[in-house]
């Protein structure tokens, strides 16, 4: 329902629709005559309860949209560890050696929170040494802390092995229970990943313009390359990455992690770069690499 809707609904008595406790903020708002108010005509109290009505019902519809792009962390993406987006910068105590990497992953991520810069993020380098958990904390903060800065933002948290598993399914000419329930969690991506197509007239032009609202902003690919040793077909894991790169919105960042480097990715995917281009950079500020770090994780006994 439109929010035109929903004001016309509520102003023909309709407020039912919006809910019994959005009803009681609504009279009670009507409620608080002001001197002001008062001393307007009957016409202009009407427009400017009206107004009133038409605020709160849009304050009303943004908590909403926050909270359903907020949401779509939890419902859209493809994770193999559920845990991973608990996972906070204040998760582990940094060891000495990693404190670097780690200040500039809070700074990327204070910056794509604010939403003013977008663009294309790598980290790349030893197993076990905070790839994964500064990912899922940049994922985390942005998601957490957008709304404070500027906008709501979309975040995606997508495991390169959950794909790979997808695409074995989505790519190939399989049909049953298990193809079809692949089909549909990948278009659940696909769906966050591009957001809804708005369609509005436009008197400036004089015609109907249509553009993408609500569409993923950060889309974080977890682990890239390790599908390859999880047996995932290479060519349905690249078309369905192709398909996937070029659905993220032109304003939309990506972050990489990886345990292979850029150089051993593009050998791995493609000799012209047209996979791994879409996904990498050559600004030295926005690649972080962890090959010089000692593994951190705890291994068994
Ligand atoms: N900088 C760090 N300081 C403290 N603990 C860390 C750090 N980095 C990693 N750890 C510990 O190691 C574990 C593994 O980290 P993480 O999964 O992020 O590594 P990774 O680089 O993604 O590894 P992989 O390449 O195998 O995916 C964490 O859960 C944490 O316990
Ligand atoms: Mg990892």
């Amino acid at each position: 329902m439109g929010i035109a809707e929903v004001i016309s609904n509520h102003l023909a008595g309709g407020v039912s629709k919006i809910g019994a406790a959005e009803a009681r903020e609504l009279v009670r708002i009507g409620a608080e005559k002001t001197d002001k108010l008062k001393a307007l005509n009957k016409s202009d109290q009407a427009k400017w309860f009206a107004q009133r009505d038409i605020n709160y019902i849009r304050n009303y519809h943004e908590k909403d949209r926050v909270a359903n792009k907020k949401r779509k962390l939890y419902t859209s993406s493809l994770l193999t560890d559920w845990d991973i987006l608990g996972l906070t910068f204040d998760s582990f105590v940094p060891r000495p050696e990693s404190v670097a990497h780690v200040n500039r992953a809070k700074k990327w991520a204070k910056v794509l929170a604010q939403g003013e810069h977008h663009g294309r993020f790598v980290m790349f380098g030893t197993a076990g040494t905070g790839k994964s958990w500064l990912s899922a904390s940049i994922a985390n903060y942005v998601n957490t802390y957008s709304s404070a800065y500027k906008r709501q933002q979309v975040v995606l948290y997508l495991s390169a092995t959950r794909i790979g598993d997808l695409a074995k399914l989505v790519k190939s000419n399989s049909f049953g229970k298990e193809a079809e329930s692949a089909r549909k969690q990948w278009q659940v991506v696909m769906d966050a990943v591009k957001g809804r197509q708005i369609k509005q007239f436009d008197p400036s032009v004089g015609h109907d313009i249509s553009f993408r609202q609500d569409f993923a902003n950060l889309i974080v690919i977890d682990d890239l390359g390790r599908e390859n040793k999880s047996g995932s077909n290479a060519e349905h894991f690249k078309s369905l990455m192709f398909d996937l790169l070029d659905a993220i919105h032109k304003d939309a960042s990506i972050i990489v992690n990886s345990n292979y480097t850029m150089a051993e990715l593009s050998s791995m995917y493609d000799n012209d770069g047209a996979l791994t281009s879409r996904m990498f950079t050559t600004k030295q500020e926005q690649i972080l690499d962890f090959r010089s770090l000692p593994m951190f994780r705890a291994t068994e006994n």
